[in-house]
Order: structure tokens, then sequence, then C-alpha cells
């Protein structure tokens, strides 16, 4: 292992109490022009997953090419690639975690985040601003480059095209759009906003050995935390033996988990899942 890999993972280590949430300042930003979707709490069905019949984005690596707090990214923007598949029809390569990144910090941008945390609902404020490019341009390196290219914009380098001779150069790449966002919080209003319009991100306590270390099945776990630390999306619920769950996708690769997914207790905030508020997007399209 390289020293250089072996202090990231240190530092990166959940031992050490990083976090890799960072929670807005509330109250949180929010562009809402459209009634909510509502549903009679009786009239949601009892399993609901939108992987069943579509494709969704895959569980993506935060840890990969190098260890990095970006779960916010990547949930947000996982959560918001789902949208557009769902929305089109049309299967889109995942929107681009690395440009959040990059302009997670600049002057001038809503401060979202680093590879040390950031927020989901601040990533949708900054795309609802500024749009945000897919991964083909700006692929996912786990750090962050910053006011790298004096004088140009975050926004300006959110597209880079190479010949085949290997010269690159920055674009101003096709971009994605959301026309609102905002938050939801509680059981109903999650399943409600989710089963109208797709999946959302969400965040959890997730420095515990039954979230890290997590393998399948169901997350059960009654002790109260009242922080969360980490963003995942989740994207359907369901009830196995009396136990009712949610359906996440999580950013630790495919090797943790169920393939990447998971599911976790659902109606008793396990890991502080339901008392702390989601993000929604809408594309526009
Ligand atoms: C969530 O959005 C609503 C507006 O839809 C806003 O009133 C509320 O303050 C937001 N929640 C937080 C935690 O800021
Ligand atoms: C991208 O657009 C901006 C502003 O519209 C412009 O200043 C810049 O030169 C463009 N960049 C490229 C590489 O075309
Ligand atoms: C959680 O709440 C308990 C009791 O209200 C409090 O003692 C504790 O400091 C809180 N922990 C965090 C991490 O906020």
């Amino acid at each position: 292992m390289s020293l250089f890999l072996l202090i990231s993972l240190l530092f990166f280590s959940p031992s050490q109490g990083i976090g890799w949430y960072k929670e807005a300042p509330h109250p949180w930003p929010s562009v809402v022009k459209s009634p909510l979707p509502q549903m009679k709490p009786e009239s949601l069905p009892s399993s609901f997953s939108w992987r069943e019949d579509h494709y969704l984005s895959p569980p993506t690596n935060q840890f990969l090419p190098n260890p990095c707090g970006g779960c916010w990214a990547h949930a947000s923007a996982g959560a918001l690639t789902d949208r557009f598949i769902l929305k089109t029809g049309v299967i889109i390569p995942h929107l681009s975690m690395q440009a959040l990144l990059d302009c997670g910090r600049e002057e001038g941008f809503v401060e979202m985040g680093s590879c040390e945390g950031g927020s989901d609902i601040l990533a949708y404020d900054f795309i609802y601003n500024n749009g945000i490019t897919d991964s083909t341009c700006s692929p996912y390196m786990g750090v962050v480059f910053t006011n790298w290219a004096e004088g140009t914009k975050c926004t300006q380098r959110m597209c880079r095209q190479c010949d085949t001779f290997g010269n690159c150069h920055f674009v101003n790449g096709t971009l994605y759009h959301i026309s609102e966002y905002g938050n939801v919080t509680g059981e109903i209003e999650m399943m409600t906003e989710m089963y109208a319009r797709g999946p959302i991100a969400c965040s959890v306590y997730a420095h515990t050995d039954n979230f890290l270390k997590y393998t399948g099945g169901v997350i059960t776990d009654d002790t109260p935390y009242n922080v969360t630390t980490h963003v995942i999306s989740l994207i359907g619920w369901g009830t196995e033996n009396g136990v009712n769950y949610w359906i996440g996708r999580n950013s630790f690769g495919t090797e943790w988990g169920e393939g990447g997914w998971f599911k976790i207790e659902r109606g008793k905030n396990t890991l502080n899942i339901e008392r702390h508020p989601c993000a929604w997007a809408v594309p526009k399209v």
C-alpha cells in the first residue's frame, strides 16, 4: 500500500469521526413552483421500487480512485440521474460528481462541500443555478481541483474534450438543468415524493458497524442518533417478515452490501434516516 493511500485511509477512517455530510445552514434553500405531490398514506403501495421496471444509475464508489468524502455529490447526482432517465426514458451517463466537487468551494458559488463532506440540498441549489454536465466529460477523480486555471470559473471547467492525440481542452459542455428542488421529511412525505417523482437523496448516521460492515438484509438499529454523517439515495421500499424497509443505493462500490445496494428499516427513524430532511430535484426536459 502506498504511503499516500495509507494516509488517506487513515484520514478518512470513520473511527476518526470524520463526517462526509455537512448540514446546510437552515432554512435550506428551495425553489418550489408546483404543488408538492400529495397522496393519502393508505393509497401508497406497501412495496414499490423504481429498480424493478427501470434502469437506474448504478452504485458508484466515492473512495476510488481516491478516498473522498464526496457522498453528497454521489447521492444527489445519482438520484437526479435516475430522475432524468425515468422522465425521458433515455439512459444517460451518470451526472458529474466531479463538477460538484470542483465548484464546491469556489468563491461566487454556493459552498456545497468538498472531499471533507458536503450537502445534497446545496448541490441541487448549485445545479438549479448553473446546470451540470455528465461524467463522460468530467469523470470522478475523488479530489477537488479548484482555482487551478486562473481567470476561469469552475463552471467553465465542468467539461473537457480530448482529441485522439491526447490534447484536451475545456468546452462549454451539454448542461442538464432542474426546474425545482426542495426537501421532504418523514416516512410519508419521503414515500409520496419518491412514488410521484423518483429517487431522493437522504442522509443517515453511517458511522456504525451495521452500516459500514453491511453485507445484506435489513439494517435495524434502535439507538437514537441525532445527527447524520452520510448521504445516500433512496429508490423504493418494501416489507420483509413484518419489517418495513427502505431500498437505498450507496457510494461504497459494488463490493459493499448487496452489490452496492442496501435495505434499512423504515418507520423507526433508523440511523436518523426519517427525521432528517431529504433532498429532491425535478429535471427540466
Ligand atoms: C424544507 O423546505 C421548506 C419549503 O418547502 C422550508 O420551509 C423548510 O424550511 C425546509 N427545511 C429545512 C430544514 O430548511
Ligand atoms: C464558455 O462560455 C463562456 C460564457 O458564455 C465564455 O466566456 C467562454 O469563452 C466559453 N468557453 C469556451 C471554451 O468556449
Ligand atoms: C444527541 O442528543 C443527546 C441527548 O439529547 C446529547 O446528549 C448528545 O450530545 C447529542 N449528540 C450529538 C452528536 O449531537
